[in-house]
């Protein structure tokens, strides 16, 4: 029986421009990424600074637009000023979050000439953990106030005269785990990021604030948590964070596939209940999600969990996870819900970036590489353009475990009226099943395919790794075409694709 999906889309559907902060990352003091990743100083590609420039060049392909940093669960042991200053005279700490021995030689200052160099845009979490309301504005300062007072004047005198502007700033880091540094009940948090975010608004109004919600939609706290908070920082606030990791567990390749379930829903509640709050207080404006870390994630890994005992390592090996087919395929239908959901999606961060379940690796010492999991982000965050268009869809379903029958196909448009063209993200879930793809163009007027390509391979667990770097890649998908307005071609199952069309 021959298994169609029909697509239907009308320039008229949008539901958003498309944001340049969906396609943010994530950079922490956590194992390699920053020690090893970022920052290798007498690798051969690094530069004067350190930086390796291959990665830096990874970076720009991949299409990052925004950088997190410097954590996630470091973050809420930091003391951030023990990164700036002459690097000989700062101070070696203990992080507990990932039981290593942080050096400091990379902190505030280190990062920003690194974001300047890499294009993007900085986002940067202060430690409601340990530490709070203080803390907190002492960083801002030193980051963002002229010259004149005492952070700024130490800003300038450790080389960076000008302010550096930065906007988004996190007010701490999954508060609502009990793994967290300093984790907080809600009405414990909310008081001390209300706090918090009022004082950062007195010293600079124009900030963009993300308080914490909840660290997955799993938490027994969810929803009550984002309500308690929101109650009581709504007008201090612009965004509440979501973090959402996956993995294939068991074998159990049907539920992992529908992965974008959970992201949906996830978003949908905290929309929900960010607005509910909104209705009670009678505001009048719509609290965001930063959804600032998401991606694929095999926790169960002995990798993942930190070192134990007396040592206490300088950047280990941790949550280095190799990425298959199957995993770059929810990969790229995390990104259909995110941008699917851009109307109230303001932001988002795929944690992480080099080394650390990451879509970059690096040899110390040596090469680079693009996990299976780079090219969608990559082809999603250079091809989607212009208006996010919500796609009705028609699609058999599927059977699994975690949410009974998931849709076998999933699918996101975006339309660039001015430039004349349209992009379709589709993804084929089905773990077992080929799709036919149906979809009627008429209403854009005469389209012509430029491309369409397909991530798939025969074996979903096939990695791309420093010897064969190129082993799971796009690759055009030639039953894609358009004949008489339509569109018409093959899914095959477990597949990712970007179809590009313009008009003729
Ligand atoms: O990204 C890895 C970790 O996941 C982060 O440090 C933390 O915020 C989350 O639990």
């Amino acid at each position: 029986m021959t298994r169609t999906v029909t697509l239907a889309l009308h320039p008229a559907f949008r539901v958003a421009p498309v944001r340049p902060r969906t396609f943010g990352a994530f950079v922490e003091h956590l194992g390699r990424c920053v020690y090893g990743g970022i920052f290798e100083p007498g690798h051969p590609a690094a530069d004067e600074a350190g930086f390796r420039t291959d990665v830096l060049d990874l970076t720009r392909e991949l299409g990052v637009t925004s950088v997190r940093y410097p954590g996630g669960n470091f973050v809420s042991g930091y003391r951030w000023e023990d990164g700036v200053g002459p690097v000989e005279e700062r101070p070696a700490r203990h992080d507990l979050a990932w039981h290593s021995t942080e050096p400091n030689t990379v902190g505030l200052d280190e990062f920003m000439a690194w974001a300047e160099r890499a294009g993007v845009e900085p986002m940067y979490a202060v430690n409601l953990g340990t530490r709070g309301v203080p803390e907190a504005l002492d960083v801002l300062q030193y980051a963002n106030a002229p010259q004149g007072i005492a952070l700024s004047d130490a800003r300038a005198a450790h080389g960076h005269p000008e302010p550096y502007g930065i906007r988004m700033w996190c007010l701490g880091n999954e508060m609502d785990g009990p793994w967290q540094t300093g984790h907080k009940t809600a009405e414990e948090y909310a008081r001390t990021a209300a706090e918090t975010a009022r004082a950062m608004r007195q010293e600079d109004p124009g900030l963009e604030l993300v308080v914490c919600g909840s660290s997955s939609s799993q938490m027994p706290t969810f929803g009550t948590w984002e309500a308690t908070v929101l109650a009581e920082t709504y007008d201090l606030v612009d965004m509440v964070s979501a973090h959402a990791y996956y993995a294939e567990k068991d074998g159990d390749q049907a539920s992992f596939l529908a992965s974008a379930d959970d992201m949906d829903h996830f978003i949908d509640s905290v929309v929900a209940t960010a607005d509910h709050v909104r209705a009670e207080l009678k505001a009048e404006k719509r609290i965001m999600v930063s959804f600032d870390e998401w991606n694929v994630w095999y926790q169960h890994r002995a990798e993942s969990r930190p070192p134990e005992g007396d040592d206490w390592p300088v950047a280990p090996v941790l949550l280095e996870d190799t990425y298959n087919a199957m995993d770059a395929v929810v990969v790229g239908s995390l990104l259909i819900s995110l941008l699917r959901h851009s109307d109230r999606v303001a932001s988002a961060s795929l944690a992480q970036l080099v080394n650390v379940i990451a879509p970059i690796m690096t040899a110390p010492g040596g090469a680079t590489w693009r996990q299976t999991t780079f090219h969608p982000f990559a082809l999603t965050a250079r091809h989607a353009a212009g208006e996010v268009l919500d796609v009705r869809i028609e699609a058999p379903t599927f059977a699994n475990e975690r949410f009974g029958t998931s849709s076998a196909a999933d699918a996101v448009a975006t339309w660039d009226e001015t430039a004349g063209n349209l992009t379709l993200f589709v993804v084929n879930r089905d773990p077992g099943r080929e799709l036919d793809l149906a979809v009627d163009l008429a209403d854009f007027g005469g389209l012509s395919l430029v491309e369409a390509l397909t991530l798939h391979h025969e074996d979903p667990y096939a990695a791309n790794t420093q010897d064969a770097p190129d082993t799971v890649t796009p690759q055009s998908n030639d039953t894609i075409r358009v004949e008489d307005g339509h569109l018409a071609g093959a899914l095959p199952a477990i597949s990712w694709s970007v179809v590009r069309l313009h008009r003729s």
